[in-house]
């Protein structure tokens, strides 16, 4: 099923959804970038029982955690570190250790994964994820190899195809499409031909990753603004 929303306060309407995932104890894979920030902000000041959460990322950038462009970093000072009762009441909290640079990071993520979730293709409640103006995914990038690895859990990523240019972790194609439910946050102007292109009439192509994206026995919710969705038809 896909959902698309087109929502006057897409922040507000990313947090709720993220908010009822977490009451509900999910396995939630938070996503980096700028856009989700307010989400967060917003999800830290609902009433929620974290204790049952785990939460998972989608990709990291091989920094240190507190370096101001890692994703865990920037969910640490909008979510986590804002949360009553922290860390006690908290969520698991698994990241990407980019740190460790893009092999052995993406080999601790895909151990952490198994472990965690089993050996099979684990199944995350909610992926969130954003989307780049070249339509990339996660650090899955246009036209690059990592978008047809299908045997690994996580990839690194050498070269970034969009800033901050440096390597990555990143899910890959199967795990994503494996989620009970992906739900994208996109805004801006910016964006709207990647959406177009990502979620439009067009083919699904690797030169438009967010057009591999359809859960195979999952939900797709795209939650858009007006600017963003205006490339797409009714
Ligand atoms: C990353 C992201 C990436 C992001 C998009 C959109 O680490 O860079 O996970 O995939 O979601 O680039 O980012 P914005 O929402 O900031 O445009």
């Amino acid at each position: 099923m896909t959902d698309r929303l087109v929502a006057e306060d897409p922040a507000g309407e990313c947090a709720e959804r993220l908010a009822a995932a977490a009451r509900a104890g999910a396995h939630i894979a938070l996503t980096g970038g700028g856009t989700p920030r307010v989400a967060y902000e917003r999800l830290a000041g609902m009433d929620v029982d974290w204790s049952g959460t785990t939460l998972w990322w989608g990709d990291e950038r091989c920094v240190p955690p507190d370096d101001e462009n890692s994703n865990y970093g920037m969910a640490a000072r909008a979510l986590l570190d804002r949360l009553p009762g922290e860390p006690e009441g908290g969520p698991a909290v698994r990241r990407i250790r980019g740190e460790e640079g893009p092999s052995a990071g993406a080999d601790d993520y895909e151990r952490e994964l198994r472990e965690t979730l089993g050996e099979e293709l684990p199944r995350l409640d909610l992926v969130l994820l954003g989307l780049g103006p070249d339509a990339h995914v996660a650090s899955l990038f246009p036209g690059q190899p990592t978008l047809r690895v299908k045997d690994r859990l996580a990839v690194g990523v050498e070269k970034a195809g969009h800033p901050p240019w440096v390597p990555r972790v990143s899910l890959t194609l199967p795990v994503i499409n494996a989620a009970r439910q992906v739900v994208f946050l996109v805004a801006g102007e910016e964006k709207a031909d990647a959406v177009a292109k990502a979620f439009g009439t067009a083919e699904p192509s690797e030169q438009a990753p967010g057009s591999l994206v359809r859960p195979q026995a999952g939900d797709l919710v795209l939650i858009l603004d007006e600017a963003a969705a205006s490339g797409l038809g009714d």
